[in-house]
C-alpha cells in the first residue's frame, strides 16, 4: 500500500475512532508522496473531504487583494467554480504524483495570475498537500502584490545565484501555500534567465518539495517564455477570457503549445459573466495590442 493510502486509512481510523465528522481535523496525515498508490472512490473522496471546515475562521489579513476570492469567501459559486477546477486536476493524478502546472493565457489581462493564485489557494485548501505558487512573469509580477508582499528578492534572484532557492520561499497566510514571487530583473534579461542552467535544477527542486506547483506565466503569444517553462513543467492549464480572448489569439496559443510537446492539462473560462460582477473587466481584444504593448516596454528598457 503507498505512503498516501496508508495515510489516508490511518486518518479514516483516526475519524472513526473520534467521531469526527470528515471535515473537522484530526491531526495531520502523512502528505502524499510521488510513489503513492492508485487512488480507490473513498480515498479520493477522504482526500477531498480533508478540506479546511468551511466555517474555519480566517484572518482577514490587510492588503490582501480583494481577487483571492476563494481565501475571503470560502462557499461562494466563485469558491466552488475553482474547487471544481481543483477536482478535475485531482482525479487526473490518481497516483499522487507531484505536479507542476503553469498557467497561460493568449494575452495579459485575461486573468492568469488571478487564476494561478485562486486555483493554488484551492488545492492548498487541503490539509494533505503542500502548495507553491511561484511568478514566473518577470515582467509583470503580480501574485506578491496580490499577498501584499515585497516583489524581490525572488525567482530572479534565486537563478541569478543571489540568494538560495530556500531563502526566496515565503509563507503565506493561507495554510500550506507557499509563494516564490518573480523578484527583480530587467525586462530584457527576463527570457535568458529561464534559459540558463540553474533554472532545470529550481524546478525539479520544486518539483520534489510541493504536491502542487503552480507557475504564473507571462502571455503566450506576446513572449517566448511559456516555450521553456512548459518544458520544465508537466503541463499548461489556458485561461480564456470569456467575451474578451481573441479567438486567434488563443488558437495561436494551442498551436504554440503542440508545436513545443507541452501537454494542454485543461482550459478555464473565466470573466464576469462565468462567474458573477466582482472583478472589474474592460479591455480590447486586440492581441496585436498587447503584444505591442509588451514589446514597447521590453524596447524602453
Ligand atoms: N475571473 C475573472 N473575472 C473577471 N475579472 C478577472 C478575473 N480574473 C482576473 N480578473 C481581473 O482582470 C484583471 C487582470 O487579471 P490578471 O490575473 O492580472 O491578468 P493576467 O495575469 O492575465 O495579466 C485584474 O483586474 C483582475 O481583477
Ligand atoms: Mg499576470
Amino acid at each position: 500500500m503507498g505512503r498516501i493510502a496508508e495515510a489516508l486509512k490511518r486518518a479514516e481510523q483516526e475519524r472513526i475512532a473520534t467521531g469526527c465528522s470528515p471535515g473537522q481535523s484530526v491531526g495531520r496525515p502523512a502528505a502524499p508522496t510521488r510513489t503513492g498508490g492508485a487512488a480507490t472512490p473513498s480515498q479520493m473522496s477522504s482526500l477531498l473531504h480533508a478540506e479546511l471546515p468551511l466555517d474555519a475562521p480566517l484572518t482577514l489579513a490587510k492588503g490582501l487583494s480583494e481577487s483571492l476570492v476563494p481565501y475571503y469567501e470560502r462557499s461562494s459559486a466563485i469558491t466552488e467554480q475553482y474547487r471544481s477546477f481543483r477536482t478535475r486536476l485531482l482525479s487526473q493524478n490518481p497516483h499522487y504524483e507531484h505536479r507542476t502546472l503553469a498557467i497561460t493565457s493568449a494575452v495579459p489581462k485575461e486573468g492568469k495570475s488571478v487564476t494561478a493564485m485562486n486555483l493554488a489557494i484551492s488545492l492548498a485548501e487541503i490539509r494533505h498537500l503542500k502548495v507553491l505558487v511561484v511568478d514566473c512573469d518577470f515582467r509583470r509580477g503580480s501574485l506578491a502584490r496580490m499577498l501584499n508582499q515585497p516583489e524581490s528578492p525572488g525567482l530572479a534572484e534565486v537563478l541569478r545565484g543571489e540568494i538560495t532557492y530556500s531563502e526566496a520561499i515565503r509563507h503565506t497566510p493561507i495554510p500550506n501555500l507557499f509563494l516564490i514571487p518573480a523578484g527583480n530583473t530587467s525586462q530584457r534579461a527576463a527570457t535568458s534567465l529561464l534559459a540558463s542552467a540553474a533554472a532545470n535544477p529550481v524546478f525539479q527542486r520544486m518539483q520534489n518539495d510541493y504536491h502542487y506547483t503552480i507557475i504564473d506565466t507571462p502571455p503566450a503569444t506576446t513572449v517566448s517564455d511559456i516555450g521553456i517553462i512548459g518544458q520544465m513543467c508537466n503541463g499548461v492549464v489556458i485561461v480564456i477570457r470569456l467575451n474578451r480572448t481573441d479567438e486567434t489569439a488563443a488558437k495561436r496559443t494551442v498551436r504554440l503549445l503542440q508545436v513545443n510537446n507541452i501537454p494542454i492539462m485543461g482550459c478555464l473560462l473565466v470573466g464576469k459573466d462565468v462567474v458573477g460582477s466582482r472583478f472589474g473587466t474592460g479591455f480590447s481584444s486586440s492581441y496585436y495590442r498587447y503584444y505591442n504593448y509588451y514589446r514597447r516596454e521590453e524596447k524602453t528598457e
